[in-house]
């Protein structure tokens, strides 16, 4: 996907983190940083985003990835619509483009967009007026690019090299957006050992990801740095194809016998929402490996650097 870049590369859009590159992935993660603040610790503020208008359009379910944008902009002086899409004209048949249109007209700066088709994103991308920025919030099975970032920004903090990473990504990968971002990202850092663990009907087709294919999960995670976890999508399954969820767990569910064979000091990544006990248990999940919540704070910094960045680049 084309992120349509402009001037020397500069970022006008974020649709993907596919073919975005290690430098440009980098510099986000570098200004993300800058931005982290833990619970309980000052927030940076600034007004880099003052006058802009952000718009939130979520065509699907998002607690994390919609909070966390208007907590971005706002951290960043800008106005936020958080659009009730259920209460919007979309129910009575307004397209996206029109929504978007009409938004438009009312001087938003910003479409922060999460739909069930793919191409959406990339379609406002092509309509919108130049000054006005588009980042994808969750495509499909397709892109998640701010959640990539957040991941690789969370291995980045309890790994700093790449390199040498064993990361283990595990579940419902052929449904989910979160692990294509994810190996955009960490194959474009340098991750060699990148390994795809799945029962054989939710891994991906050999050829649309990198990645070793593992249907033995204690097989596919062993001595792993960095191990994430992912839901089972049933709203992308087809009736009939959603797996038992206790025989789910016993073979891909994350829990404290399998902590025992990863790494001593790995971690263990969720994007959430999590079934706790399909695949993860209470003891993983709240344990001391997780990092969960460390994901969900970062990503707040990787949305003002994105937003920050994009508003930097858009022309006048
Ligand atoms: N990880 C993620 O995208 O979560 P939400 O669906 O809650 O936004």
């Amino acid at each position: 996907m084309n992120n349509r870049l402009i001037d020397a590369g500069k970022l006008r859009h974020l649709l993907s983190l596919d073919g975005l590159g290690r430098a440009r992935i980098t510099a986000l993660l570098d200004r993300a940083q800058a931005f982290v603040a833990r619970p309980g610790e000052s927030v940076t503020t600034s007004d880099a985003l003052r006058g802009v208008t952000v718009a939130n359009l979520f065509f699907e379910a998002s607690t994390r990835t919609r909070a966390s944008f208007e907590i971005a902009a706002k951290r960043l002086g800008a106005n936020v619509l958080n659009l009730d899409i259920n209460l919007s004209s979309a129910a009575k048949g307004e397209t996206v483009l029109d929504t978007v249109h009409t938004l438009e007209a009312m001087n938003v700066d910003v479409f922060v967009i999460r739909h069930s088709e793919t191409g959406v994103q990339e379609m406002i991308a092509d309509k919108v007026a130049p000054h006005v920025a588009v980042v994808n919030a969750g495509e499909a099975h397709a892109n998640h690019p701010t959640q990539g970032l957040l991941d690789a920004l969370t291995i980045r903090q309890h790994k700093p090299e790449f390199e040498n990473l064993r990361v283990a990504i595990v579940g419902d990968i052929r449904h989910s957006r979160v692990a294509r971002s994810a190996v955009h990202a960490l194959a474009a850092l340098g991750v060699e050992d990148l390994r795809l663990v799945a029962p054989k009907a939710l891994l991906p087709a050999d050829e649309e990801m990198t990645g070793k294919h593992f249907t033995d999960m204690d097989e596919g995670i062993r001595d792993c740095d960095v191990v994430m976890m992912l839901r089972i999508q049933k709203e992308r399954m087809r009736e009939g194809s959603i797996p038992d969820t206790l025989e789910y767990h016993q073979k891909f569910g994350m829990d404290e016998r399998r902590q025992e064979i990863i790494q001593p000091d790995a971690i263990v990544m969720h994007p959430g929402p999590m079934n706790r006990g399909v695949e993860i248990s209470d003891a993983v999940a709240d344990g001391p490996r997780s990092v969960i919540l460390e994901q969900v704070n970062n990503g707040v910094a990787v949305r003002m650097a994105v937003l920050a960045t994009l508003l930097e680049n858009r022309s006048a």
